[in-house]
């Protein structure tokens, strides 16, 4: 082994006399492997082997750089798949220093030995955002498109009215107790269709309301007029009220004011005592429904009168004196007048 070493020394050193080397491993001389400078000298001040592109220049002989081969790259190898499964992403290829690669302290290949690419793919579900805001009745998209470039994110905004106003509240769905009311609104989806969600929310809505209970009553009871001179078409006022259910009845001016359509029965008792008259009647609207007379001569005498009326709501039903009369009540007769709505 050492004895191979010295003789390619030795064989070297000839060579180098002679102006052209024969390689140990080949035969084909290299003519122009010589050096330039003063090679020993180089080495020992600057150790020019160790700096390969001087060396190459000047000591190329002496630094045993005659087979030296530069190297060159290959073709590109494949393109590397996308590294994201949608939207932008990157993609590389490499290529390999092999054609030839350098030998004997060639050159290696200028250059990068990869090269990376912007990929684009079909859009991520997340790309397309929008959202919705409901100021009062009308939805307004904030739509953002983000459209994918090559290297950009554009962005645009649309804002679109989704639904038309509310419409009116319908009327309530029942005429008494608890029942709907509804009110709708049109989608207007000319933009919202192309949006593909269209208008968020109901496009009906229902609220309850609440009408007057429909097991109604009505019913009053009052007695006991004050005043028991009455003038002819004088109102008849009973102020002692047992039942006033419904609240038509009016102690104060003694009219009874229907609080809902219906048919009502009415009925009222008058007494007389001593040498007097009674003539009273049930009147609706100044209209007598019914009347009658009473006299009594030194005693007691009563008569009922009843009348049925069908009654809009506001009209109003009284007792009244027909002609001059004189009432009368003790604690065994009683003047009164009461009504009730039947149906
Ligand atoms: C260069 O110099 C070093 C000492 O500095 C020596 O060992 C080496 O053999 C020299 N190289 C050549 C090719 O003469
Ligand atoms: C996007 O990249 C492709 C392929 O690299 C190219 O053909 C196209 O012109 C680019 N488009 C834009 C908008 O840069
Ligand atoms: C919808 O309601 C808004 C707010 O009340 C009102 O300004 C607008 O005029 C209404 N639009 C229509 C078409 O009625
Ligand atoms: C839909 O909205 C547009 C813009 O606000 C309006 O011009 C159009 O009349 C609406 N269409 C309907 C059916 O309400
Ligand atoms: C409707 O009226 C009834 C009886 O007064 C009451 O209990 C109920 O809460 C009312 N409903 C509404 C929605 O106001
Ligand atoms: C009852 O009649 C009096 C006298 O006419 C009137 O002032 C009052 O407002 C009436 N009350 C009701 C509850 O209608």
């Amino acid at each position: 082994m050492a004895a191979g070493l010295l003789m390619a020394c030795i064989l070297l050193l000839v060579v180098s006399v002679k102006g052209f080397v024969v390689d140990e491993a080949m035969t084909t001389p290299k003519v122009n492997c010589v050096d330039t400078d003063n090679c020993d000298f180089l080495n020992v001040t600057y150790h020019i082997c160790n700096d390969v592109q001087l060396a190459k220049e000047h000591c190329k002989l002496f630094c045993r750089l005659c087979d030296a081969v530069d190297g060159y790259w290959s073709d590109w190898g494949q393109w590397s798949g996308c590294d994201v499964s949608c939207g932008k992403g990157t993609r590389s290829r490499v290529r390999l220093c092999d054609n030839p690669a350098p030998t004997h302290g060639g050159d290696d290949c200028a250059g990068s030995k990869d090269e990376h690419d912007v990929c684009v793919l079909e859009s991520c579900p997340g790309m397309f955002n929008f959202e919705l805001t409901t100021i009062e009745s009308t939805v307004i998209f904030n739509a953002v498109f983000s459209i994918l470039d090559n290297i950009t994110l554009v962005s645009y905004s649309l804002h679109v009215d989704g639904w038309d106003n509310w419409s009116a509240w319908s009327s309530c769905t029942v005429t008494c107790g608890q029942g709907l009311k509804n009110r709708h609104r049109a989608c207007n989806a000319t933009m919202g269709t192309m949006l593909g969600g269209g208008c968020i929310g109901n496009d009906q809505e229902q609220i309850a309301c609440n009408m007057t209970s429909c097991d109604v009553v009505v019913l009053f009871y009052a007695r006991s007029p004050t005043d028991r001179s009455i003038s002819s078409n004088e109102k008849i006022v009973y102020v002692t009220v047992t039942t006033n259910k419904g609240g038509g009845y009016n102690s104060s001016n003694g009219v009874f004011t229907a609080p809902h359509n219906g048919l009502y029965l009415f009925t009222s008792h008058t007494c007389v005592y001593g040498s007097n008259y009674a003539y009273t009647g049930i009147v609706k609207e100044g209209t007598v429904l019914q009347q009658s007379a009473s006299r009594s001569i030194n005693y007691e005498e009563c008569n009922s009168i009843q009348a049925a009326v069908e009654l809009g709501v506001g009209e109003r039903v009284w007792v009244q004196g027909t002609s001059t009369s004189t009432l009368y009540e003790d604690s065994l007769l009683i003047c009164s007048f009461s009504g009730m709505l039947i149906n």
